[in-house]
C-alpha cells in the first residue's frame, strides 16, 4: 500500500460521525454537541459561501467557534479568484487576497498564524481564474 493509501485508510477508520453543517449558522453542526474541537479544517468553502469580505469575516467567526482554546484551524482558500466553474455553472468567488485572510484569522482570535502559497504557472485548461491557493495553519488563543 502507498502512503497516501495508507493515510486515506487511517483518515477513514478515525472517522466517527458526518453531520451536517451550515457556515452561516450560529452553531453550524446544529444540535450536534461534540465540540469545540482540537482541529478544524475548512478546503475551499469560505469564498464560496459568502458573498462579500464582510460576509467572509461572519462565516470565518462561526467556523472559528467550533475551535477549541489552543486548538488550530487549517483553511485553505483560493486567491484572487473571482469564478469557478463545475463544467456547467460558473460561480462567483469572493476574491481574497493572502494578507486579508490572516489578519482576518487573527481578528477571529487566532495567534501563530502561517501559511504557504502554492502559485499557478498558469490557469489555461483549469476550472477557475485565480493565481493560487493558500495553505494556512493558526492556534486559537485562550480565552
Ligand atoms: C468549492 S466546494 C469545496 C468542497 C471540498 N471542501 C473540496 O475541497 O473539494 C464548496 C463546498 O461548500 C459547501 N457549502 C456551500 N454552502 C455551505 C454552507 N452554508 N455551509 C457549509 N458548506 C457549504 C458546498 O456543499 C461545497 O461542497
Amino acid at each position: 500500500m502507498r502512503d497516501w493509501e495508507a493515510r486515506q485508510v487511517a483518515l477513514r477508520n478515525a472517522i466517527q460521525h458526518v453531520v451536517f453543517c451550515d457556515v452561516r449558522e450560529e452553531r453550524p453542526l446544529g444540535t450536534f454537541d461534540g465540540g469545540p474541537y482540537d482541529v478544524v479544517s475548512s478546503m475551499f468553502l469560505l469564498s464560496t459561501v459568502g458573498k462579500d469580505r464582510a460576509d467572509f469575516d461572519e462565516i470565518l467567526s462561526k467556523l472559528c467557534s467550533l475551535v477549541k482554546p489552543g486548538g488550530t484551524l487549517i483553511l485553505v482558500c483560493d486567491l484572487e479568484a473571482t469564478r469557478y466553474t463545475d463544467g456547467r455553472v460558473s460561480y462567483p468567488l469572493i476574491t481574497l487576497d493572502a494578507p486579508y485572510i490572516r489578519q482576518a484569522v487573527r481578528n477571529s482570535g487566532f495567534t501563530d498564524v502561517e501559511d504557504d502559497i502554492l502559485f499557478f504557472r498558469s490557469t489555461e485548461g483549469m476550472n477557475w481564474d485565480g493565481t493560487s491557493y493558500i495553505y494556512l495553519t493558526a492556534r486559537k488563543c485562550a480565552e
